[in-house]
């Protein structure tokens, strides 16, 4: 039996219950793990309540991101053995897998090797933010040395690890958010410069600092009616990509209102890239190059035990974090 996390109904936090379950053999091209960090994913948030892309089959598990320790693999599975330190990266359904767990059953094609030097919280912290912001600065946006990138949500793990991608790209990262509570720690990240939109014309500032021309690039984990703004301040042929709604609000594209502009949005997940093998084998090398350079690390805001995984999901909601809340399944 495993300690595991799981919901009987959709809900507010208090739905996560820790349960007694018996993970299970790994089956085909699958390995047992013992999970000792999970990195907590908005997604998830959403997934419990209900408002993410795909329905939660009750009772459901959570959780794509995780580091742990293989205790055993399936047949077919080659490349990983008991006793490695791996990464568990998001290329599944929660729907079919969940890491909220003391021991969890998982693809082994969602696992990376765990670098020397990478401890269990950094393992579970730094893939899906750097993934995802890879995945669209570079394998699908290529992005280039002095492009900008506007990011928004700018304070979360994927918002931080899009400033630190573009950064390492030679690219401007310009921060927003919402108010200047965290526009100093932005600016410490490696913002170049910070937009707060709460308080400032988002576009008028963007095409300032643009010298009028606008931004190749808007990463816009915001969506709803804010993309207008964002909108006029894409350069000509510029890209907004959206790859996340956390205004929770309808999205339009506003190509006629704008008069036409040569204007792409496109939405993006970072599935894109974890179930492709080989823009996964591209970005995990660009990842653990900027890993051991130290261009990129886990920005941890908060480490919480398993027992208390209602209370992270709490902190999440309350906006207040900067970068990643983990949770723990043991004293590490
Ligand atoms: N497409 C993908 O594959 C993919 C992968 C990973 C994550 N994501 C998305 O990326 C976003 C960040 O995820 P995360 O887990 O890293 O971070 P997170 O911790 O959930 O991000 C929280 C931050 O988002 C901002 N925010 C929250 N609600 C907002 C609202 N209504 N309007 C404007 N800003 C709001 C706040 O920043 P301020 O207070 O600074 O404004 C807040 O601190 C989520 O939307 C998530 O779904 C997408």
């Amino acid at each position: 039996m495993a300690k595991t996390v799981r919901f009987h109904e959709i809900g507010g936090p208090e739905v996560l219950r820790l349960e007694d379950v018996e993970p299970g053999e790994p089956g085909t091209g699958e390995v047992l793990l013992r999970v000792d960090a999970i990195g907590i994913n908005r997604a998830e948030v959403l997934f419990r309540s209900g408002q993410y892309i795909e329905e939660p089959r009750l009772p459901a598990r959570l959780g794509a991101e995780a580091a742990g320790i293989v205790e055993a693999a399936g047949p077919g599975v080659s490349g990983f053995d008991v006793g490695d330190h791996v990464s568990v990266l998001p290329a599944f359904s929660q729907n079919d897998y969940g890491v909220y767990a003391e021991r969890a059953v998982v693809p082994a094609a969602a696992l990376l090797h765990r670098p020397d030097g990478v401890d269990a919280v950094t393992g579970a912290a730094v893939w899906m933010p750097y993934l995802t912001a890879y995945g669209a600065m570079v394998e699908v946006g290529g992005i280039r040395p002095g492009d900008t990138a506007v990011i928004n949500a700018a304070s979360s793990s994927v918002g931080l690890a899009a400033i630190h991608t573009a950064n390492r790209l030679g690219a401007t990262p310009i921060a927003v958010t919402r108010t200047e509570a965290k526009k100093q720690r932005l600016l410490d990240e490696g913002a170049a410069e910070v937009v707060v939109s709460d308080d400032q014309d988002v576009t008028a500032v963007i095409l300032e600092l643009t010298g009028g021309k606008g931004t190749e690039y808007v990463f816009d984990a915001v969506a709803g009616p804010g993309v207008v703004d964002l909108a006029r301040a894409v350069a000509a042929d510029g890209t907004l990509f959206l790859w996340g709604a956390q205004s929770g609000q309808p999205t339009p594209f506003p190509g006629f209102e704008l008069g036409m502009p040569a204007l792409n949005m496109r939405t993006y997940t970072v599935h894109e890239i974890t179930r492709s093998p080989e823009r996964l084998r591209r970005a995990s090398a660009f990842v653990t190059s900027g890993l051991r350079t130290g261009a990129f690390r886990a920005v941890v805001d908060t480490v919480f035990p398993l027992d208390e995984i209602a209370l992270a999901h709490k902190h999440m909601e309350s906006n207040t974090q900067v970068g990643k809340i983990v949770v723990t399944t043991r004293e590490l």
